[in-house]
């Protein structure tokens, strides 16, 4: 008989040769945990679309940050879940705001990074991620407010905010608010190459944003948030060049599994850091077929180390308090 002279199995013939040539590895250095802090609650409430994922009051965040520090994650995001929604999202920045409340706590007892989400659509009666007129979401109006939510979160203590509301030019006109007040060491971490995703539904139940409500027959974010049927190499490459030219520290791609293409070409094309966002669609399918039984616990590493595999630096999931209560990284 003819063997090969090549026999790829002695490579895998044990576990330590296996160990040996495994170069993918998870670390607790690549995860950002996402945490919804929500205004009106006294207690930490499980999240109905989330399983094992919270609404945090400021009173209750101690435990989950402790838990975090304890196991040496690098830092969280966060979201807030105001108790008041208007047509302009006041309540976003207001410095005594649920998120700028809640910097100041977890500052105050660790030294985890602190990333904050920046958008409107927690904070707007109608669910958008920026101001609304005659005809849709009006981009330049948007960027005011959205330069007051940064600085005040700044102000509070954020290491880093996050636009995520896709309106052109945020990067630049954020950049230019922190500076103008003093915060140039706040970096930007951008929401670049953010699809308009089937894969959000979770987290819109989780943060109460919905797109729609009063006033507005636009049912979607289709007008902001990209086609995902866009080629990787066009609009979402455009994003990020933009992005990076405007002053954003590192970038993101958003939802993770069903683009890594994207982020490999990023990855490939760009020189900055690349976070992926591995969403709450990606999360509740997961977690709901280990729940039933249907898939193995190992499949929540397997699809993390795909998105490390293609490329991303930074991966933001909400498994990370698995990984680390298991100690798997
Ligand atoms: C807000 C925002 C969304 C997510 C992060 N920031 C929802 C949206 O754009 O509708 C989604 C995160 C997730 O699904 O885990 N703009």
């Amino acid at each position: 008989m003819n063997f090969p002279k090549k026999r790829m199995r002695r490579l895998r013939k044990n576990k330590n040769l296996r160990n040996l040539v495994q170069k993918i590895r998870l670390n607790k250095n690549d995860v950002l945990y996402p945490i919804f802090v929500k205004e009106g609650i006294e207690e930490k409430k499980e999240i109905r679309s989330m399983k094992n994922q919270y609404h945090y009051p400021i009173n209750g965040l101690d435990s989950i940050v402790s838990l975090c520090e304890d196991n040496d994650l690098q830092g969280v995001l966060l979201f807030g879940v105001p108790s008041n929604k208007d047509q302009k999202g006041s309540s976003a920045f207001d410095d005594n705001g649920i998120v700028q409340r809640a910097v100041r706590r977890i500052k105050e007892i660790s030294n985890l990074a602190v990333f904050t989400d920046i958008c409107l659509c927690q904070y707007t009666s109608h669910g958008h991620c920026g101001i609304l007129d005659q005809n849709g979401v009006n981009n330049d109006k948007t960027l005011e407010i959205l330069n007051k939510i940064a600085v005040s979160h700044a102000e509070a203590g954020a290491d880093f905010v996050a636009p995520s509301g896709m309106m052109d030019g945020q990067v630049k006109s954020i950049r230019g608010a922190l500076d103008e007040k003093g915060y140039q060491n706040t970096g930007i971490m951008a929401y670049s190459a953010k699809f308009s995703s089937n894969f959000y539904g979770p987290f819109r139940d989780a943060a109460e944003c919905s797109p729609g409500g009063e006033k507005t027959n636009l049912s979607n974010r289709d007008t902001y948030q990209m086609d995902f049927k866009t080629e990787a190499s066009q609009q979402p490459m455009e994003e990020i060049r933009l992005d990076l030219e405007q002053g954003a520290d590192i970038t993101m791609v958003k939802p993770a599994l069903p683009y890594l293409d994207v982020i490999k070409e990023a990855k490939d094309r760009f020189n900055a850091p690349v976070a992926a966002y591995n969403v709450s669609g990606e999360y509740a399918m997961l977690k709901s077929a280990i729940n039933e039984g249907l898939l193995s616990e190992k499949v929540i590493e397997e699809s993390l180390i795909s998105i490390k595999r293609a490329g991303a630096d930074i991966i933001i999931t909400y498994f990370a308090k698995e990984l680390i209560k298991d100690g798997r990284i």
